[in-house]
């Protein structure tokens, strides 16, 4: 027996390559110029590099991951750690104590704390609640008349999550408000994260002073909704009581500023998400009439024409598909970050301790290496007998691991539900004024989608 075979780790460490560089860079900027001017096709073009690359953001090396396996053995493996630029930026911005940023143990309790209202077998007694805004959604539309598809989709997604989840009362007006704030934040944020420039943000700029008023508005409504419930003395059985009754690793009630934290950061992803992915359906609606039309043949086959309900999200099979799809080519989360907490290897490259890490559902989800005629929208390549050729983690657009989105059956149901509404009582139209090009911020959506709705 020699010594090396006694401490394989050594030689194997030896063996480990360190990542290319991406090419594209310029001086100072690095990569982030491109990062900022058309991220999409530079994220997608990343994996003609390799499995992993490296990316220059200002004087920061950012090592980008490419190959869906390797997303996925990241995603799953205890060395990362969500922090980084984007989460960086998050934690100033949205607050530090919420699930959405801690890590370790904290996470873990608060994952306890607010798993429970997401489990699937909670989800069914939110049907009423998504039924009801389904279908409000139809009536409140008239047809023919230009549907504003931003502010539309951010309603009914603050109005399900606000009124499931924080049982509130939420008025159109909140919603409006949320929405606005959520649009300018994010578009800061991502500029905060891609070109981390500090002292440039803090000028007393116009954008600056839009960016710092957005977020204030955001804290605020926060507050309104944990002030509102507390004033009340009631205690419904839903996520907001759960979070205002937690206690910490020591059996103490969190704090304030946790609770708070923490309904921004469910009430952040959780109506940001659903909106853009709502404007996008929307938009597939309208630019593929035969798959709208199949929607609404596969409604009135399970329905026999009553109204959809939510016991029927089950059985729509093809609504379910064209949603999936949906979000495949244009996933709302379109970029993720982690950091390595130790020295690691990724697909044979060398990952240092500390190293921050991207990679994008967006590429990842249109690479032609996983999906044939990888631009077509084909939702049928979700049937059973297709969807074994998708290889692993090429499609998890709620993640997987730790961090994986609490909501996915919760948004999955709504999304499925609101499709099947809208698309057995209209067909859509983009009107002039609409322009459905792809918006870049925290998440994707389409610039200003207006549709006519048109009775079926
Ligand atoms: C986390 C996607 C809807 C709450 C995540 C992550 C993704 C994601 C990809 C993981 C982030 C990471 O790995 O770093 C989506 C998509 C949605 C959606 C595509 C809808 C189409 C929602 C909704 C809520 C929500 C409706 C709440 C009402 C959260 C929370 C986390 C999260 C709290 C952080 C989980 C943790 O770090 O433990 N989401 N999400 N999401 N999402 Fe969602």
């Amino acid at each position: 027996m020699t010594v090396e075979s006694v401490k394989p780790a050594a030689p194997q460490a030896r063996e480990l390559r360190e990542p290319p560089l991406a090419g594209g860079g310029v001086p100072v900027l690095g990569h982030g110029w491109k990062l900022v001017r058309d991220p999409l096709s530079f994220m997608a073009r990343l994996r003609d590099h390799g499995d992993v690359v490296r990316l220059r953001l200002g004087p920061k090396t950012v090592y980008a991951v490419t190959a869906p396996a390797l997303t996925g053995a990241m995603a799953l493996s205890t060395d990362y750690i969500i922090a980084g630029p984007l989460w960086e930026s998050l934690e100033g911005l949205l607050g530090k104590e919420g699930v959405a940023t801690a890590n370790g143990p904290t996470h873990r309790r608060q994952r306890r704390t607010i798993q429970p209202a997401f489990r699937l077998d909670a989800i069914p007694a939110y049907g009423p609640i998504m039924e009801e805004e389904a279908h409000g959604l139809t009536e409140r539309w008239k047809p023919g008349e230009t549907v504003d598809c931003t502010s539309e989709s951010f309603r009914i997604a603050v109005r399900i999550a606000a009124r499931c989840l924080l049982r509130g009362d939420f008025m159109d007006e909140r919603a409006e408000r949320l929405c606005v704030a959520l649009a300018t934040v994010f578009r800061g944020m991502y500029r905060r994260m891609v070109i981390p420039a500090g002292p440039l943000y803090r000028l007393p700029l116009p954008a600056n002073r839009q960016f710092n008023r957005a977020l204030a508005d955001l804290h605020l409504l926060v507050d309104e909704i944990v002030a509102e419930r507390r004033e009340s003395g009631q205690k419904p059985d839903d996520l907001l009581t759960a979070l205002l009754e937690a206690k910490d690793e020591n059996g103490e009630p969190i704090g304030e500023q946790e609770i708070h934290d923490q309904v921004v950061a469910i009430l952040t992803p959780g109506s940001e998400t659903v909106a853009s992915t709502i404007m996008w359906l929307l938009q597939v609606l309208a630019e593929h009439p035969e798959h709208a039309d199949r929607v609404c043949a596969e409604v009135e086959s399970v329905t026999g024409g009553r109204p959809v309900a939510f016991e029927d999200v089950r059985a729509l099979r093809h609504t379910n598909n064209v949603v999936v799809e949906a979000m495949r080519l244009r996933p709302a989360v379109w970029i993720l970050t982690r950091r390595a907490v130790r020295d690691t290897e990724l697909g044979g490259y060398r990952i240092p301790a500390g190293a921050d890490i991207v990679y994008s559902p967006y590429a990842i989800q249109r690479d032609g290496r996983s999906y044939a005629d990888k631009l077509a929208f084909d939702p049928d390549r979700w049937l059973p007998d297709r969807v074994k050729d998708v290889p692993k983690y090429a499609m998890s657009p709620f993640s997987v691991g730790n961090r994986k989105c609490p909501s996915d059956h919760f948004s999955m149901a709504q999304l499925t539900l609101i499709t099947a509404a809208l698309s057995t009582k209209y067909r859509f139209e983009q009107v002039s004024g609409s322009d459905d090009a792809t918006r870049v911020g925290i998440t994707l959506r389409p610039q200003r989608l207006l549709l006519k709705p048109v009775l079926r």
